[in-house]
């Protein structure tokens, strides 16, 4: 089994989704789109962008690694009624299948990052991309405290085993040089890239940040990794600590509920 597949099949990041409604749709509204408009949303989950991308009234392909989220996907699509909106199986890597020029916009939220091989993502995303297009990624950035899941990713890892030899760190996707670089090889100069630091919220009124991590514990198949690899060393207690100390520190909301703050880069390319 393809491991980049078998991470996010693991657990059911829907339910962490659930958490990132509000800044998905924010991330959306930003994006000035005015339609008719052909949109690739890329590692798109169950659909937190690409669901509003459609209400808009774009024709929305989304596409994803994990079986359960195309699936998840596709359900909540045919619930709100949205035809021109279709989630299918692919990997980012690879885009057979997808035509060149077929995108007006091409936007990867938290998504493209996570593919293997970075430079393969660069090309395939500027290759299905009209001239004159855009693509769009939000990255999480490595090292930046403010950057909660960047964060969460640097404790899990340390509680992990290392990566095979040949890994690509998805957080290099957060890091200017390896941007400018992915889409030079890609075709692309530097002047058609813009980079900006944006914030995305994780917010539940109903759950405390312990409960959140509690959520990633379960669901989130980094995280999941990381506490299994724990408790063969007994060190359960510690990640448990860590995650939650994080998560506490980063929340601004008060009673209980959650809105946690994090820092990523808005990556724009201009075809
Ligand atoms: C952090 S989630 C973000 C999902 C969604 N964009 C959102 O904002 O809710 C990362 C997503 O990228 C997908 N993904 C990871 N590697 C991928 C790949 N190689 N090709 C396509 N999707 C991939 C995962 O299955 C997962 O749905």
């Amino acid at each position: 089994m393809n491991p980049n597949k078998a991470l996010w099949e693991k657990g059911d990041f829907t339910e962490i989704a659930a958490l990132m409604r509000q800044s998905g749709e924010a991330v959306v509204r930003s994006l000035g789109l005015t339609t008719p408009l052909r949109v690739l949303d890329l590692g798109c989950g169950d659909g937190t962008t690409a669901i509003p991308l459609a209400q808009l009234g774009a024709e929305v392909v989304g596409i994803d690694i994990a079986k359960n989220l195309v699936d998840a996907g596709n359900k909540r699509a045919a619930a709100a009624g949205l035809i021109r909106l279709n989630f299918q199986e692919g990997d980012a890597c690879n885009l057979e299948g997808i035509g060149d020029d077929s995108f007006d916009l091409t936007l990867s939220v938290f998504g493209a990052m996570f593919a293997p091989k970075p430079f393969d993502v660069a090309r395939e995303m500027v290759r299905v991309t009209k001239p004159g297009g855009r693509i769009v990624m939000g990255n999480w950035i490595p090292n930046d405290p403010t950057s909660f899941v960047s964060q969460l990713l640097k404790i899990s890892s340390s509680f992990t085993p290392p990566p095979p030899e040949g890994f690509v760190s998805p957080m290099t996707w957060g890091v200017e040089s390896h941007i400018v670089e992915r889409f030079g090889q890609a075709g692309v100069p530097r002047e058609k890239i813009s980079m900006v630091a944006d914030t995305f919220y994780f917010i539940s009124p109903d759950k405390s940040p312990t409960q959140l991590i509690e959520s990633f514990r379960r669901f989130y198949g980094p995280t999941m990794n990381a506490f299994e690899a724990a408790e063969k060393n007994g060190k359960v207690e510690e990640l448990h600590r860590q995650l939650v100390e994080l998560a506490n520190a980063q929340n601004k909301s008060t009673g209980g509920s959650s809105s946690i703050p994090a820092t990523f880069l808005r990556v724009t390319v201009s075809l």
